[in-house]
Parts: structure tokens; sequence; C-alpha cells
């Protein structure tokens, strides 16, 4: 069975096929309307979500299927101290797949090991988001033409920007990337990403903390928000939540074809004087969501039980008792997941559900 749970548990040509699905359904929408009819799509959401959730449950009824779920965990046995292996064990029973979004870093990875229907990651905490994913590799190759051999700055709150971690992932299957990453030091990308990504898998990247230095340059601008529910310090999000803000002096400076991307949603960071030029493709972005999430729950419950769509056989996990992951916000520091440990091709140990550095 195949989850979606990170980027990189789809092979390149996994995702040309759901690309070139979701292509096909935005040309001919009447031909898919009732090719899920009678299956349930359950969406488990123990953060907030406005696009994520309602895009999910709009594609889900534009294929003719149904959806169930929750959209906040405290009305759910959650409340009552229900664990996500026993909740997807529970929803399982009544979904052909589930769309699962949660605070905490790890949750899907957990809840997929013992899942009996597709489990897909609809974000969890600052780490993982590859649905959102899924809808940037669309929205490019619309908005360009091509994926391959582009220039994309990704601009703000790399540190937890789960969207850029998933990002960068999935460009590593592409040609000739190369990565400008814009950040205060405060908000720069984690090591595991420049490490066990960018480095170990050939993405050309550099890093700067000026747009105006690189604009000219870039054929995508991936904007983000800094995220004020992730800092545990409010003052140091008080000192970054501003560093860079799009607006049209700056676009002036860009290519005629960039295409400006953001997952929204925005606070500051882009101006709305910036949404009027043809290159602010964000609110295209969302629409081509829906689309992609619906070519991605059809590939999922079509490949459900072909062993071609597996997996990817992941390395043993190395368990040592004096080792623990060191992140609050990780599944086994807040259920009864394993402490579990990946070597990264860096050699250093790292928490199997959350990337977190062994300790
Ligand atoms: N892009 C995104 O994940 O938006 P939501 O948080 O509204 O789902």
């Amino acid at each position: 069975m195949k989850h979606l749970i990170d980027p990189m548990d789809l092979t390149k040509e996994e995702l040309d096929q759901i690309i070139a699905l979701a292509e096909d359904i935005i040309a001919n929408r009447e031909k898919y309307q009732e090719i899920q009819a009678h299956r349930k799509l359950a969406t488990l959401f123990y953060e907030p979500s406005t696009r994520t959730r309602l895009s999910f449950t709009a594609a889900m009824m534009e294929l003719g299927g149904n959806v169930l779920g929750f959209s906040d965990a405290k009305s759910s046995s959650v409340s009552k101290g229900e664990s996500v292996q026993d909740t997807v064990r529970v929803v399982g029973c009544f979904a052909d797949v589930i769309a699962m979004r949660h605070y905490i870093e790890g949750a899907q990875l957990y809840a997929s090991e013992v899942s009996k229907v597709p489990i897909i990651n609809a974000g969890d905490g600052s780490h993982s988001h590859p649905t959102q994913t899924l809808t940037d590799l669309l929205t490019i190759q619309r908005e360009l033409g091509r994926i391959d051999g582009i220039t994309i700055g990704f601009c703000g709150d790399l540190r937890f920007g789960r969207t850029v971690h998933s990002l960068i992932k999935a460009l590593s299957r592409y040609k000739d990337i190369r990565v400008v990453l814009i950040a205060p030091d405060e908000l720069k990308l984690p090591d595991y990403i420049k490490q066990d990504v960018c480095d170990r898998l050939g993405i050309r990247y550099r890093e700067v903390s000026s747009m105006e230095e690189v604009i000219s340059e870039l054929d995508v601008l991936y904007m983000t928000r800094v995220q004020k529910e992730r800092f545990l310090d409010q003052d140091e999000f008080d000192r970054v939540k501003d560093s860079f803000v799009l607006d049209a002096a700056k676009m002036s400076l860009a290519k005629e074809k960039m295409a400006v991307l953001h997952p929204l949603p925005r606070v500051n960071e882009i101006l709305t004087e910036v949404d009027a030029d043809p290159r602010a493709a964000y609110f295209r972005q969302v629409e081509n969501g829906k689309f992609v999430r619906m070519a991605l729950m059809t590939k999922l419950i079509e490949w459900k039980d072909d062993p071609a769509h597996a997996m990817p056989a992941h390395e043993i996990p190395v368990t040592d008792p004096s080792l623990r992951c060191p992140n609050p916000r990780c599944i086994c520091n807040n259920e009864h997941a394993p402490y579990r440990f990946r070597r990264s091709g860096s050699g250093t140990l790292r928490c199997w559900y959350c990337d977190a550095k062994a300790k």
C-alpha cells in the first residue's frame, strides 16, 4: 500500500503520473465526476486549516465520493486520550483514504504503521507538507511549462516552513535545479535539508539575506509566512516577523515570466498591491491544490493493492537505549512511538519520525 507521508515516498514516475492526471482532470472534469462514487475520504485535522482541508473535501466531492471527519480534535475521542494509531485503526473501518494534519511531527508516519487504508500527510508540525508540494509542482509546471532547470528562491521562514522542506526534497527528483535561500539567521533552513537533501542529492543552493540581490535571477519566488505558532519565544518572533515583504517595487526587478508562489495564508509578507500582477500565482496555486488532491486520492486508491506501488524500502532503524529525540513536538515524545533513528548521508543519527538530531 502507498501512503504519502513524505514527498520522497513517491518515485519520479509516480509524481509524473499524479501531475499528468491532475492536468487531465483540469482539461476533462466531467470524465472524473463519478470515479470515486461510494468511496469515502476521512479528514482528521488536529490543527487549523482552510485550504488543505477544504480542498481535500472539494476534491473528493468532485470525484463523486463522500467525506467524513473532524476539523477540531476536541470534538473527537482524541479529547479522551485516544492515540493517533488507535484513531486511524478505527477510522480505517469507515473510510477508503485518510488525510491527517497534526501539530505533532511524525504523527502521520506513526499512524501509517498500523493503518489499513492509505494515509496522506496533510502537514505535520514544521516538518513536512507533501500535498502542498504536489500543488506547488503542478503550479510551477502550469505557470512556466517546466520544472527542470528552474532557479527558485525560497523567502521568509525556512526554519519552520514545512512546505519549503517538502518542496526542496521533491525538487531533488528534477534536473538542474538551483535554490536560493533568502532568510534571516534565525529562520534559516534546517541542517538536515541542506545536508541530507541538497548536498546528498545534488541540489545547488546558496544562502543570501537580501531579496533585491537575487530576485532578477529567479524563475520562481516562493514566499512564506513567518510561522508565529511554532515559536517558543515571542521576542524572537517579534524580531523576525517582518523580515521580508514583497511589494510592487521589488516585482519591478524580477523577470517578466517569474511566478510568485505562496502556500498561504499570508499575513503581510506580500502586499496586496502585488495581487494584480500576472506573475502572482498564489490564488491559482490554491485551485491547483484541489485538482492535484483529486489526482492523488485517485492514484492512492488505485495503487492500494498493487505491489508495484508499495512504500519505498526504508533502511533498518537504529535503536539504542541511550539515545533520545530532543524535539518536544515529536510523536515519540508525545505518544508511545519508539525512539528510533536513521543514519543520514552525513553519518548523523536522526529521529525516524521528525529528523531531529539524536541526543
Ligand atoms: N497551505 C496550507 O496548508 O494552508 P492551510 O493551512 O489553510 O491548509
